[in-house]
């Protein structure tokens, strides 16, 4: 299992428990994390999932494919650490991985 710590806009954070091979959207919204809206259920084509990526853990994170960086376009207040969280597939090396959820998805 790995670690995610969800903050809010507002700094309220959760912390939950992710298995391998699901993504930080499922997660989000499997536990009730407010601020993932994740219209799409997943598939690349809402942008209501968007994050931010802590700093810390953007190397281990890594860069959106051209099709995700293609639907950050619609997304609200995007900055250079943004990512959609269902493009984030959990592994163990990102135990302990940190993401912030936008003021709001759109
Ligand atoms: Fe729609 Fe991520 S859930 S783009």
């Amino acid at each position: 299992m790995a670690r995610i710590t969800y903050i809010t806009h507002d700094g309220k954070p959760y912390e939950v428990e992710a298995a391998p091979g699901s993504t930080v959207m499922e997660n989000a919204v499997r536990n009730d994390v407010p601020g993932i809206d994740a219209e799409c259920g997943g598939a690349c084509a809402c942008a209501t999932c968007h994050v931010y990526v802590d700093p810390a853990w953007a190397e281990a994170v890594g860069p959106a494919e051209p099709m995700e960086e293609d639907m950050l376009d619609f997304a609200f207040d995007v900055k250079p650490n943004s990512r959609l969280s269902c493009q984030i597939r959990v592994t163990p090396e990102l135990d302990g991985l940190v993401v912030r959820i936008p003021e709001r998805q759109s």
